[in-house]
């Protein structure tokens, strides 16, 4: 369970670039503005892109009880009718009223900087293809299936809305500080893959989670994976793979935990983090720590 380090496991690629370049990325970013931002071509999509998201959105759906946190779980009708790829415009509507957040079409993955621009301006960019059919259980990139059912509903909670917000001003202080990657593993961590701890048991938050029909169970019921307390430092020196299930799951107690051990300046914390490496090394992927609480399941 303890997978060796191999080309597999990310050590410096950002969350927005996924891997290391050796598939030209998907998505024509000659429709794209300076901003990496572009119109969602609702005309574009087939009757198999809608049908494709229906059965997502529907294989998804019916895992979310017991699984999911309920503050997902209240928010994912705001995404509105499941059986075709909504309207970006629509939801945008609903979510500038309830967080001040907006969607935004992109093309496909977009570069580090821009992606922290349109957060810190709380607009989430959302990838306007869908996967095709013989990728219904794993795309490499995500689509607009992940990018919605995913990070959306979380977007309708307003304190996760301001730490989304506060990840982007952060990301292009990291950029200034060449600390982008210990910032990435904070965003695989909680955005993507992150768990929280409710009175009723673990629950998911993570999109990489929500959006997959195998990572769901596995994240918040398997024995094969480990569950540790959210910890800022630990975390930002822990690797993590890109293809396969996560072997370690981050738990908060609350989003307003997550906000508040996020919002002092990181400058002495990278640079705590960079001496720990320095001393002890990087955390693989399912390592276990000394000392370290593990969540039961
Ligand atoms: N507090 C971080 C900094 O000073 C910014 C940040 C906030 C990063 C929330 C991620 C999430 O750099
Ligand atoms: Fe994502």
């Amino acid at each position: 369970m303890n997978p060796a380090a191999g080309k597999s496991v990310n050590r410096g690629v950002a969350p927005v670039t996924y891997g290391q370049g050796e598939r030209p990325p998907r998505g024509d970013y000659g429709r794209a503005r300076a901003d990496y931002t572009c119109e969602q071509d609702i005309g574009r999509y087939t009757a198999a892109d809608h049908d494709t998201y229906r059965r997502l959105y529907a294989r998804q759906l019916a895992q979310l009880p017991g699984l999911a946190c309920d503050e997902f779980v209240a928010a994912v009708q705001q995404l509105g009718a499941p059986h075709r790829i909504p309207a970006f415009d629509a939801i945008s509507e609903r979510l500038v009223r309830a967080t001040g957040w907006q969607i935004v079409g992109v093309p496909g993955l977009i570069p580090e900087e821009a992606f922290f621009s349109l957060l810190a301006a709380r607009r989430f960019p959302v990838t306007d293809w869908i996967r095709r059919p013989e990728e219904f259980d794993y795309v490499v990139e995500p689509d607009v299936f992940h990018d919605l059912f995913g990070h959306v509903p979380l977007l309708f909670d307003p304190t996760f809305a301001d730490y989304m917000q506060a990840y982007g001003a952060g990301g292009l202080k990291a950029s200034r500080l060449e600390a982008c990657e210990l910032l990435a593993r904070l965003y695989w961590y909680t955005v993507e893959f992150g768990l929280i701890a409710t009175p009723q048991g673990l629950r998911a938050y993570g999109a990489g989670i929500l959006s997959s029909a195998g990572e769901l169970p596995h994240s918040v019921r398997s024995t094969a994976a480990r569950r540790v307390a959210f910890d800022l430092q630990r975390l930002m020196r822990s690797l993590y793979r890109i293809d396969t299930f996560q072997s370690t799951y981050f738990v908060i107690d609350s989003f307003q935990q997550l906000f508040e051990a996020t919002a002092p300046d990181f400058t002495p914390v990278y640079r705590e983090v960079r001496e720990a490496v320095a001393r002890d090394g990087l955390i693989e992927p399912g390592a276990v720590r000394p000392g370290e609480r593990e969540f039961s399941v």
